[in-house]
């Protein structure tokens, strides 16, 4: 089997997945332009798996770069993981966004047809759900509306593949929604390290807990949830990770198609939750005020995640104590 091609490779949940595939012992090329990610990434991924790849710095919109990957390399499927995923960036920069997004996949496409390369595994996100009807969401729920242009984005990336495969189904396609991925591997060398102030939680709090920021404030208390604040479906980066593996299992063994799942735990827990179990098992001190809601947050969201189960044997093992634990783990050794 030839090469996998991982566009976005030194990047949170692209850095996880190399590990994974690496492991398994898949020969891996990565493209990435460390926009959003350091060098270092890339020792510390052949540090944690004592293997190697190949690597290119370049931007994946540049059109002629990206088909001297393919001209080098003999690859076989594309996980494309680049793309700008900042949500209130996205509102101040949309046109940033949806060049850089869908202009970046749709040259990949071009690229991987001119190759006739057609296995691609999308990363798309719950958000194209926009404010889901009823939890837990299943694939079949409703999309659009999404609130801001970088989920505007996966939502059109997502149409585009569509659009694509009816066109020739010789394509096999596989968009995994991730619903909210946090933790780190395990060895700590790998992980989320947003520069500046973080717009996600569970890095918010780890820079609470490291006295990087003063306080979290926690987005309203008064959400139709279990102790009023927001429900999120939170999966460990090394779990989503191994979603990526079987999604590529399915591409290679299946015939072809288009296939839709959610990577997510199925549990939903809400802010107040997540910031009691940090502080529990990493025995630190979070210390949080009550906030007005942030706009364009909805109250709760988690998966079905019973498609992806049944049909990719995709299955989240680690907790929210695991995922707590690994985050502050990656957190202490950025200090
Ligand atoms: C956000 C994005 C989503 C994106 C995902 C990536 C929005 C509206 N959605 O999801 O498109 O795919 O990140 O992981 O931004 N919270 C606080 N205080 C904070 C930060 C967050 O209370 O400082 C709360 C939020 O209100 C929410 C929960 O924590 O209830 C999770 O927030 P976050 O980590 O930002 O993820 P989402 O908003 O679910």
């Amino acid at each position: 089997m030839g090469k996998i091609l991982v566009t976005g490779g030194a990047g949170y949940i692209g850095s996880h997945t190399v590990v994974e595939l690496l492991n398994k012992g898949e020969e891996v090329v990565i493209i990435d332009n460390f926009s959003n990610s350091k060098k270092e990434v890339l020792d510390n991924i052949k540090k944690i798996t004592n293997k190697d790849f190949k690597f290119y710095e370049i931007n994946y919109l540049d059109r002629d770069a990206v088909e001297k990957v393919f001209e080098e390399n003999d690859i076989d499927s594309v996980i494309n993981f680049a793309g700008y995923k900042a949500v209130g960036e996205s509102v101040q920069k949309p046109l940033e966004y949806y060049e850089n997004n869908i202009g970046g996949a749709v040259i990949l496409l071009e690229t991987m047809k001119k190759y006739n390369v057609k296995k691609f595994v999308f990363s798309s996100s719950a958000t194209v759900y926009g404010n889901p009807e009823k939890v837990p969401i299943t694939e079949e729920s409703k999309i659009g509306g999404t609130t801001n242009p970088y989920g505007t984005t996966k939502l059109y990336i997502e149409q585009i593949l569509q659009d694509l495969y009816k066109s020739d189904n010789t394509w096999d396609i596989c968009i995994l929604r991730y619903f909210n991925p946090v933790g780190a591997h395990e060895s700590g060398l790998i992980g989320e390290d947003p520069k500046g102030i973080p717009n996600n939680l569970m890095p918010y709090i780890t820079k609470v807990a490291a006295g990087i920021l003063p306080e979290l404030s926690i987005f309203g208390n008064d959400y139709n949830t279990k102790d009023g604040t927001g429900v999120r479906d939170y999966i460990h980066v090394v779990d989503l990770a191994k979603g990526h593996l079987l999604a590529l299992d399915k591409l290679n063994k299946e015939d072809n198609g288009i296939f839709i799942y959610n990577l997510g735990t199925g549990k939903g827990y809400s802010v107040l939750e997540m910031v009691e179990t940090f502080k529990k098992v990493n025995n630190v001190d979070v210390p949080y005020k009550i906030a007005p809601r942030r706009e364009g947050d909805i109250a709760e969201c988690y998966a079905d995640p019973s498609k992806a189960k049944n049909e990719l044997g995709f299955e989240a093992t680690k907790n929210l104590e695991d995922m707590c634990r690994d985050g502050w783990n990656y957190q202490k050794k950025q200090l």
